[in-house]
């Protein structure tokens, strides 16, 4: 793990990670081919943001004998929080490995002028019984200016979690978003297949892969 500006960053080093971002990059790959590709990458950038999930030891018997094995805490509070709409994809993948999670949407969508995550539906009601024990991954697959992602966690600390619970799950990152979660969160994770350049004056990632939402749902 990296650090960047005062956060816990990763940047995924792998040569099915990189194989999959050119498909995604590459302007002439259709909405089908992207979407597979990016199911394809999601499970190898939830295997890396899961991984510190404490576990416990149970007492299991094989066919063969008896043994101790790990599984997850059986009384944590996982959530996965998606970022409409782009963020859904992500989710059918993150529900699939932690099926024990629970959903909450976070439904923002970006004023093109102020670049201002505006909400139009948020799910999370209450403040989990067990903060401490309450795990939260917040997935848009591009952290660009850093306002929704803010937003989004924001959402989460005034919830009581802690920080070091929260993971942002992203597929690419800029340079300026990095640094507005980080600096505002240092205690939450960044996990990333990439830092891009930087954002052009629309707010896009350079070099990017366009409108993640519009190549998934062909809109
Ligand atoms: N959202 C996207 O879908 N693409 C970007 O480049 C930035 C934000």
């Amino acid at each position: 793990m990296k650090t960047l500006a005062n956060g816990n960053i990763c940047v995924i080093n792998h040569p099915l990670i990189k194989h999959n971002l050119s498909v995604l990059r590459d302007e002439k790959t259709d909405g089908e081919k992207f979407r597979a590709a990016l199911k394809r990458i999601s499970y190898a950038v939830f295997l890396e943001a899961s991984k510190n999930l404490p576990t416990e030891v149970k007492n299991i018997k094989t066919p063969v004998c008896k043994c101790e094995c790990e599984s997850i805490k059986e009384d944590l509070n996982i959530i996965i929080a998606p970022i409409l709409r782009a963020g859904m994809m992500f989710c059918e993948v993150a529900q699939e490995m932690m099926p024990q999670a629970h959903i909450h949407h976070l439904g923002m969508y970006r004023d093109e002028r102020t670049l201002q995550p505006v909400w139009y539906y948020n799910k999370i009601s209450e403040a989990p019984k067990d903060p401490e024990n309450t795990y939260v991954f917040v997935l848009d697959p591009m952290l660009a200016t850093g306002n929704s992602a803010l937003d989004g966690v924001g959402n989460f600390i005034k919830k009581g979690i802690p920080q070091e619970n929260i993971t942002f799950v992203c597929l690419l990152a800029a340079p300026e978003g990095i640094k507005r979660l980080s600096s505002t969160f240092n205690g939450v994770k960044i996990i990333t297949c990439s830092i891009d350049k930087e954002l052009n004056a629309r707010g896009y990632i350079v070099p990017g892969l366009g409108d993640a939402g519009d190549r998934i749902f062909n809109t």
